[in-house]
């Protein structure tokens, strides 16, 4: 048997040696929209880039081999990702979803909801045994797994969930943008289908927005791929070149990530301005033994809740250096959002409520910078 491959040999090597015009050691990128027939009625493997194009194909290979798919499907954005899982839904079929899902995916399942293309059900995926409950009386064809949630980490149980998903045949897709595959292989742990932001730490530079969808067998892939070329919604090639090229340093990059997390929750943990601390290394966290059980590492999320509410999250905006305040996530840049306002702005209160998302809560997304420069910083706005 040969040996598997290290992630980092995967990603630091990935197209290497395919330009066999120039022997360029970086891959080439070809921007070109469309491809010469070397022949007349001869097939040939690229013709157009929305159905293929050689730079998008090394990052599809890339994520797949990460992923331990069969094959990669590179989008236009983590949201055309979520729509073409989506696609694999046929009308009178029902999905499962978390209740505390990505405000998009919630946003796109619902409309679709509405519309009559499916039924979705938002439901609390904690509980095993209540969710087992709604898989027999839903018979779902798709249960969706988002891992940890967003914005207060809580991880369920991938393998429990996907061996509980076959009793219905039920497909088992996860957004896996919150760990990526550095940090969590959901095809290992009996998924279908990895679904990711690749705007977030897989690209990691904040400069492009894109997504892929990773699946399992051949099968699914071809579905996959028809409905992405049917429906428009490959990736750019100068977004796969840009997004290839911040691959190489994912590793790397998530050990960094991680380590400022943990600082930066340890120091929350002690201050008596701030409430709750939600990092999954932390041993209070519901989910540090989950987390620990199915995932390579804690990643680079955090939040925590402000003792003083609405006002001194204000304060603190104010007050707080070397922390960017903005959407989004997984970037070298560390970023402080409020998602009560922000990120989950669609809900309604009640469904905040639920989702346990309070007006005292910050969400941190720890960047590359030096930690000690990231805690005076966070020091600063709790002042
Ligand atoms: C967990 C998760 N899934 C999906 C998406 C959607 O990705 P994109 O913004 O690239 O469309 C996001 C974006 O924030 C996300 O956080």
């Amino acid at each position: 048997m040969t040996k598997k491959i290290n992630i980092d040999t995967v990603v630091t090597r990935a197209g290497l040696e395919t330009d066999s015009q120039h022997g360029a050691v970086v891959p080439p990128l070809y921007l070109s929209s469309n491809f010469a027939f070397k022949q007349f009625e001869k097939e040939q493997k690229y013709d157009y880039t929305r159905c293929g194009n050689p730079t998008r194909d090394i990052l599809a290979e890339a994520l797949a081999e990460l992923e331990e798919g069969f094959g990669g499907t590179i989008t236009s954005s983590g949201l055309s990702a979520v729509g073409l899982v989506a696609n694999l839904i046929n009308a009178n079929d029902h999905v499962i979803l978390p209740h505390d899902c990505y405000g998009g995916t919630f946003r796109l399942f619902s409309m679709l909801h509405d519309k009559g293309y499916l039924t979705a059900h938002f439901i609390d995926q904690s509980s095993l045994e209540k969710l087992e409950q709604s898989i027999v009386k839903i018979k779902p064809r798709l249960i969706w797994i988002e891992t940890p949630s967003n914005p207060l980490l809580q991880s369920v149980d991938i393998r429990a969930i996907a061996r509980l998903a076959k009793t219905s045949k039920a497909l088992v897709a996860v957004d896996n943008t919150f760990l990526s595959p550095a940090l969590q292989n959901p095809l290992t742990l009996g998924a279908d289908i990895v679904m990711h932001s690749t705007t977030k730490y897989i690209n990691g530079h904040s400069d492009v927005v894109g997504g892929a969808v990773i699946a399992k067998t051949k099968k699914l892939h071809d579905q996959i791929q028809d409905w992405a070329n049917a429906m428009g919604v490959a990736g750019a090639p100068f977004d796969s070149y840009l997004t290839l090229r911040g691959l190489r340093t994912l590793n790397l990059r998530m050990k960094t990530h991680e380590k400022n997390a943990m600082g930066l929750a340890e120091v929350l943990s002690n201050n008596k301005k701030v409430g709750t601390v939600y990092y999954p290394g932390l041993e209070s966290h519901p989910s540090h033994l989950i987390a620990q059980k199915q995932q390579k590492g804690f990643g680079g999320m955090l939040s925590f809740e402000l003792k003083g509410g609405l006002s001194a999250v204000r304060k603190f905006f104010k007050q707080v250096e070397h922390f960017s305040l903005a959407e989004s996530l997984g970037g070298f840049e560390s970023l402080v959002c409020h998602p009560y306002t922000m990120t989950h702005a669609p809900l309604t209160a009640k469904e905040k409520k639920i989702a346990g998302i309070s007006e005292g809560l910050i969400r941190i997304s720890a960047g590359l910078e030096d930690l000690d420069d990231l805690i005076d910083g966070l020091k600063a706005g709790l002042k």
